[in-house]
């Protein structure tokens, strides 16, 4: 009875016609689908599994609006009145006051079209303002990514005002929809949710401003009918490349349609276009896979090294980073004595961590010293120079921390420019582990942090390595720099600031490693990961919370760039104890660093680092730079094991790590069925980074992929903290 009447009811007030024409963007195993209809608008079809018959999509009918009742068509890119009740990708306040935007297509370009990447754009103006978006489609083919993104265009002869601009929507119906999303907090990021849509709306979002990721990352997965698997099932993953607020609402409205949003935050956001001016939004990363978590993975993981990590492909350095091995607490004496060890153990970089500046007020603690970049004469005598040939000297190539976008109020900086910091007129300003916020939205500033960073390296030329952090978030927020009526541009505008002198220093040194950090996780996104080799994963380096975060990090983000570095037990964030060896071998999983004394390790501890770091860089970072990440056993199931396992693309080779994270009754091991390696090969399993008996009963025999995959391995791990590392080379003969 429903239904008759629904009908009925568009049949009264509607007109259905069939679509004009079809745009389509395919990669090898999707395609994304609009229509243009009869009265010109663009209509979202369809995001899934590739389909070559275009041709079907003209004759879906599409519902001509003579009438402001709903249809069930979505324009691709919603406007605020249009009918269109849902929250709107686009809200403009004209000059005039008029609040209404309808746009239509007026022209689609092909930018470039090759075998590799397929760019289009299609033009969408207002019918009755001089107001146009450019929608950009871009199809990676052979990672299955796309990407989409807005520039908006003002060519009326009055400013406009821009409530919302998103970057991109998205559109589903089926019965059933899940979110697996990220959320967290300082040292203790990246933990996986997963829940049913309800009705209504569901948001993911910052308005930080900086550290925007530490509490929910800017990504998702989202699943139709039924929870995400790890092996088969189609899923949809999304992260937003930008560093600044965002916001992610999924609405499930009353008709159970799914509309996802993406883009910058409107949060305090009006953003004023001038007549001429353009208004380009971040890019929305998407991918869709037909075989679960586990494909979707691999698919951003081979786009983030191709198009947005540097160096995406290259082997990263080992690093001794002095943090928690030193604290604020060193001089000459004891980082050169670091660098012999760490040298000694195979580590390849020395990185020199926050309590090397200020004299003034000197950076003995964090209370004092942020902003005044000169060396420590104190502490450091001969300057970062001797530092840096004395890490040569021994065969370590040399890195520093800065936190160029901060400042403490017992600073020189501060007393100099108290203008460049971020406040509101007339408030006390607050702190934040005792420091301020520079304004990064002036381009004053934005020159002396280039210009800090530029004299640091030029004086320093052996600088090799950057880490790059940010310890506070923005809170009252406010600039002395922009005009009274564009104080809501600062989140955007600050964003934009940051990604400049990102830009200048990535063009002037183009072979610095750069560690992108915000009190650890609180800047991984596609945004800030195009300017750096790596991310700082976690402040938390305890190796059962690192699996945990790691392995919500790397759902979305490359092993390759996440920094995993072994420390001191009992671990000084947790206070648990773990075996050298569990640490080591979680570490492994990603970017592998130390992070301790190195004096305090013992003889046997010190030849075991040695050892495990020569096995990393012989069969382990090839893999991690170079091969594809299959997760085994998750940490998120409940039996207390966890195995991943990273497969060189030619299949011929394979790392597998199996960890055992409870206690387990006895005589029960893990049975780990090894998805990834090709069935019809032969690989020889051999145990590494041993220390007692192997825990595999065939160590060092032969055993066909498709023994491995359907019969599995079991491997004897089952008291607390026990690990194996296995290497899985295919044999010819
Ligand atoms: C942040 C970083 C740490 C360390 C400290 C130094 O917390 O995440 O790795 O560099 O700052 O103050």
């Amino acid at each position: 009875m429903k239904l008759f009447v629904f009908f009925f009811f568009i049949g009264l007030f509607s007109i259905w016609a069939k679509a004009e024409e079809v745009v389509a963007i395919d990669t090898d195993n999707s395609s994304l689908i609009y229509t243009i209809n009869h009265s010109n608008q663009l209509i979202f079809c369809y995001y899934g599994q590739k389909i070559d018959d275009k041709e079907a999509f003209s004759l879906i009918e599409s519902y001509n609006k003579v009438d402001t009742n709903r249809d069930l068509s979505y324009e691709a890119y919603p406007t605020y009145g249009l009918g269109f009740s849902n929250e709107p990708a686009l809200t403009i306040i004209h000059e005039s006051g008029a609040l209404i935007t309808e746009l239509e297509v007026s022209e689609i370009r092909t930018i470039s079209k090759d075998s590799l990447i397929n760019h289009i754009v299609i033009l969408l103006k207002d019918r009755v303002y001089n107001f146009e978006i450019e929608l950009h489609l871009e199809a990676y083919k052979k990672e299955d990514v796309i990407n989409q993104w807005i520039v908006a265009h003002n060519y009326e002869s009055k400013a406009i005002r821009i409530g919302n601009i998103y970057s991109s929507f998205l559109h589903f119906y089926a019965d059933k929809y899940y979110l697996m999303h990220f959320t967290g907090s300082w040292a203790n990021e990246m933990n996986l949710v997963e829940e049913e849509l309800r009705s209504g709306k569901k948001v993911i979002e910052s308005k930080k401003g900086v550290r925007t990721t530490q509490t929910e990352n800017p990504s998702f997965i989202l699943s139709l009918n039924h929870s995400a698997e790890e092996n088969e099932g189609e899923c949809y993953g999304g992260a937003l490349a930008w560093s600044g607020n965002y916001r992610i609402i999924f609405e499930k409205d009353e008709w159970n349609h799914l509309n996802v949003l993406s883009g910058v935050n409107p949060f305090l956001s009006e953003y004023t276009l001038k007549t001429g001016e353009q208004l380009e939004t971040p890019k929305m990363i998407f991918s869709y896979s037909s075989r679960g978590l586990g494909q979707l993975s691999r698919n951003f993981h081979n786009w983030g090294r191709k198009y947005a990590l540097v160096d995406g492909f290259s082997p990263r350095p080992i690093v001794l980073n002095s943090w928690e091995g030193t604290y604020f607490d060193f001089n000459e004496k004891k980082l050169t004595r670091m660098m012999n060890n760490a040298a000694k153990i195979g580590v390849e970089m020395f990185v020199l961590d926050d309590g090397w500046f200020g004299n003034k007020y000197p950076r003995n603690s964090d209370s004092a010293g942020l902003g005044d970049w000169e060396t420590n004469e104190k502490k450091l005598p001969h300057g970062i120079d001797y530092l840096i040939d004395y890490a040569h000297s021994k065969g370590l190539k040399f890195g520093i921390w800065i936190e160029p976008e901060m400042v403490n109020p017992k600073s020189v900086l501060a007393e100099k420019h108290p203008e460049w910091i971020v406040q509101s007129p007339g408030r006390e300003k607050i702190t934040l582990r005792n420091q301020l916020l520079l304004d990064l939205t002036n381009p004053e500033v934005q020159d002396f942090i280039y210009n800090t960073i530029d004299s640091l390296l030029t004086v320093n030329a052996g600088i090799s390595y950057l880490k790059w952090d940010a310890n506070r978030h923005v809170e009252q927020v406010g600039s002395t720099y922009l005009p009274n009526d564009q104080q809501m541009h600062f989140w955007v505008d600050y964003t934009k600031g940051l990604y400049n002198i990102y830009r200048k220093i990535r063009s002037k040194y183009p072979e610095l490693i750069m560690q992108v950090c915000a009190s650890g996780g609180g800047r991984i996104d596609f945004g800030s990961l195009k300017y750096h080799q790596e991310f700082w994963t976690s402040d938390n380096t305890d190796p059962l919370k690192r699996l945990f975060i790691q392995y919500g990090v790397n759902l979305i983000y490359p092993p390759v760039a996440t920094a995993s570095h072994v420390s001191a037990s009992p671990n000084h964030q947790t206070g648990r104890i773990t075996p050298l060896k569990f640490r080591f071998d979680v570490a492994m999983t990603g970017r592998l660093g130390m992070e301790l004394q190195p004096d305090h390790l013992e003889e046997q501890e010190v030849e075991f680092a040695k050892s495990a770091i020569k096995t990393y860089k012989k069969y382990i970072r090839p893999l991690i730079t170079e091969g594809d990440l299959y997760r085994i056993v998750s940490p998120y199931d409940e039996n207390k094991w966890v195995a991943l396992m990273y497969v060189s693309k030619d299949k011929s080779q394979a790392i597998l790590f199996a960890f055992s994270t409870g206690v387990h009754a006895r005589d029960v091991y893990p049975i780990l069925k090894l998805n990834g390696l090709n069935p019809t090969r032969k690989y020889k399993i051999e145990e590494i980074n041993r220390i007692n008996t192997s825990s595999f009963w065939g160590n060092e025999k032969v055993f066909s992929g498709e023994f491995l995959i359907n019969n599995g391995m079991e491997i004897r791990i089952s008291r607390l903290f026990d690990s194996a590392v296995f290497k899985l080379t295919e044999v010819t003969k």
